[in-house]
């Protein structure tokens, strides 16, 4: 089994990666939405409870589906983590998961509630697609629990989470901290995996310039998405002294398989903590250079050229805003 990604991501422009974004909208993931609906063949969204419950993170996963991946099918999947209590991040996100913005009503109901099953019939159905996920990794680890055979049907798991830093605590990052033992069961799977950390992602900000960009272009799906980027934004620079502006961090997952040109990366063995008092959901990379170090099991994105990444989001924007 491959314990770093042997399946090359596509490098843009070649033919678009087969992908099911598993995601708990969330600003960030809306984002990742429009983006992969732009760079990839787009089979799934499937939700999970993160951001907010699952009921209304599924809804803003139909509302951004609506506007910018039309005819997709959206299916909800785990309201609660494997073992942990669930928690949500309305102190970011808002009550809605996706406050600061007038948003349309859902155009119909959700296309199923097994999100499980669907990611297992898609990765049997076509070898060889990506499972993108940009929330708790609940609805993953139970796919790969329940069908161990994707592991070796996948190309891969790209998924933002982890990193050298917290953001949750000061080890653990939201998404694995929400649930660890489902990340855990994620980072052992044994295929090729590429982590996108909080190391990156801080360094990918909608800052005020680039905020003005999308609002620039032309149609509703700008204005709403310029609309929740400034929440968002507001947010996180009430929150910290030292942030210009929100990490987008979801759709660094989508861009490292449809761009991976833009990012720097080393190869590193990781494991996820799930016991530690003051580090449970922890990412832990070895860095040591010592050669008795285990294997490499992921792909550890390390930093993102920020203008070019974010002109692809604006690109993407602007297409979506075309086909709408
Ligand atoms: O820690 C950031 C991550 O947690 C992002 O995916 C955000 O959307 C939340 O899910
Ligand atoms: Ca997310």
């Amino acid at each position: 089994m491959s314990t770093t990604p042997s399946a090359e991501p596509s490098a843009g422009g070649e033919q678009r990666p087969r992908v099911v974004l598993d995601c708990d909208p969330g600003h960030d993931d809306a984002i990742a939405i429009v983006v992969a609906a732009r760079h990839t063949e787009l089979v799934g969204i499937t939700t999970v409870a993160g951001n907010a419950p699952l009921d209304r993170t599924t809804r803003n996963a139909l509302i951004v589906r609506d506007l910018a991946a039309p005819g997709v099918p959206v299916v909800s999947g785990a309201a609660r983590p494997i073992v942990a209590e669930p928690v949500h991040a309305a102190y970011v996100h808002g009550e809605s998961g996706m406050d600061g913005a007038d948003l349309p009503e859902p155009s119909g109901p959700v296309d199923g509630d097994d999100a499980v099953g669907f990611i297992i019939d898609a990765c049997r159905e076509h070898e060889g697609t990506w499972l993108v996920p940009t929330g708790p990794l609940t609805n993953v680890a139970l796919a790969l629990r329940a069908a161990p055979d994707l592991a070796h049907r996948i190309a891969g798991i790209s998924l933002m989470g982890g990193g050298t830093f917290g953001n949750r605590t000061a080890a653990a990052e939201f998404n694995i901290w929400c649930d660890p033992e489902a990340a855990a069961v994620v980072f052992e799977y044994g295929g090729p995996l590429i982590m996108c950390g909080l190391h990156v992602t801080h360094g990918f900000l909608a800052t005020p310039d680039r905020i003005r960009r999308v609002r620039d272009v032309p149609g509703r799906l700008p204005a709403v998405l310029a609309d929740l980027l400034d929440f968002f934004s507001d947010t996180y620079v009430r929150l910290h002294h030292d942030l210009a502006g929100a990490p987008v961090h979801d759709p660094c997952a989508v861009m490292a398989i449809t761009h991976p040109h833009l990012f720097e990366s080393y190869d590193a063995h990781v494991v996820v903590e799930t016991h530690g008092v003051h580090t449970r959901g922890e990412t832990v990379i070895d860095r040591r250079t010592s050669r008795g170090r285990p294997a490499p099991t992921c792909r550890v994105l390390d930093r993102i050229d920020a203008d070019a990444g974010f002109a692809v989001v604006e690109e993407a924007i602007a297409h979506a805003a075309r086909a709408g």
